[in-house]
């Protein structure tokens, strides 16, 4: 039921931290930023968040400087892999400062409700801020969850599309990840991820690599003050599986049609995968 905001847990409801009721056209006590993280030790990549946290504030302008704008079309390929279903919810895992949700309320007029979800709280705020901008425009009730991409505290079957861009090769346990977003999805509901590629074509790759290993996390360095931020992207990236390796993963945690789009030279992929009805999984 749109502006009610069914998927999530009631156990995850808890005191308003940030005032978004006055921002958005829901009911107040779905509209906090909550924060259901749990406490307990979490292998090393838990922490990675706390990175995007420190530099928060240059993110949106070191993606655009650094894939010379290139994130936004990506976004955009993205948005036109929605299915045609009418009045979707849609949830954004790693939602960052909130471009997909952005993308998907500019370019996809099925999708009418919007869950933003992600650990660092100033990505959030950010998020907040621009869904706020663009909701004066185009009222779609949104909301915004601290939550960690592993350990959802969303129904299962709750949601039609579920994203997540350059987001995967951050979490802890890809596998875990691909299952929260397959448990989430109705049946008939479609995932869409976002994601750093390498370039099959030797000449392009290794001008890539070199970009890559060179110029970018120096430049991110710089401007962000972290260079660590940076020297991490491309340390994660040139490992991370890719291509039919990662639609295999996606098969492996229960999707169906999976397809992959490679983007600029392979730079980046859309992955799309389905769920579809009587495996037994729901
Ligand atoms: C590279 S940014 C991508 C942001 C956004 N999706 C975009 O397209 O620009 C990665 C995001 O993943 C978030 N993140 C890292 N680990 C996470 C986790 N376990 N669960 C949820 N979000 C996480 C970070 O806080 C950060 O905002």
């Amino acid at each position: 039921m749109v502006g009610k905001l069914p998927y999530i847990r009631r156990s995850v409801i808890s005191e308003m931290s940030v005032g978004l009721k006055d921002m958005f056209p829901v009911e107040a006590a779905d509209m906090s930023l909550r924060d259901t993280v749990p406490e307990k030790d979490q292998p090393s990549r838990q922490d990675v968040w706390k990175m995007f946290d420190r530099i928060a504030h240059h993110y949106d302008l070191l993606n655009r400087l650094l894939s010379f704008g290139r994130d936004v079309a990506w976004r955009k390929k993205l948005a036109a892999q929605v299915g045609p279903n009418q009045r979707q919810v849609a949830v954004d895992l790693a939602c960052g400062t909130g471009d997909i949700l952005l993308s998907l309320y500019r370019y996809c007029p099925q999708v009418v409700l919007g869950l933003g979800v992600d650990m660092a709280d100033r990505m959030l705020r950010l998020a907040k801020t621009k869904l706020a901008a663009f909701n004066s425009e185009r009222p779609i009730p949104t909301s915004l969850l601290r939550a960690d991409a592993c350990a959802l505290p969303l129904e299962t079957a709750s949601t039609d599309l579920v994203t997540i861009a350059f987001g995967i090769r951050n979490v802890t346990d890809v596998g875990t990840a691909l299952e929260e977003m397959y448990r989430i999805l109705r049946p008939g509901g479609r995932a869409l991820i976002l994601e750093f590629s390498l370039p099959s074509n030797r000449l392009v790759r290794s001008v890539y690599l070199f970009y890559f290993r060179s110029i970018l996390p120096r430049l991110g360095g710089i401007i962000s003050g972290d260079r660590y931020a940076y020297r991490y992207l491309n340390e994660t990236v040139e490992s991370f599986p890719y291509g039919k390796d990662f639609c295999d993963l996606m098969t492996q945690s229960g999707f169906s049609n999976t397809k992959e789009t490679r983007l600029t030279f392979g730079v980046a992929t859309i992955y799309s995968g389905d769920r579809i009805d009587g495996d037994g999984k729901v």
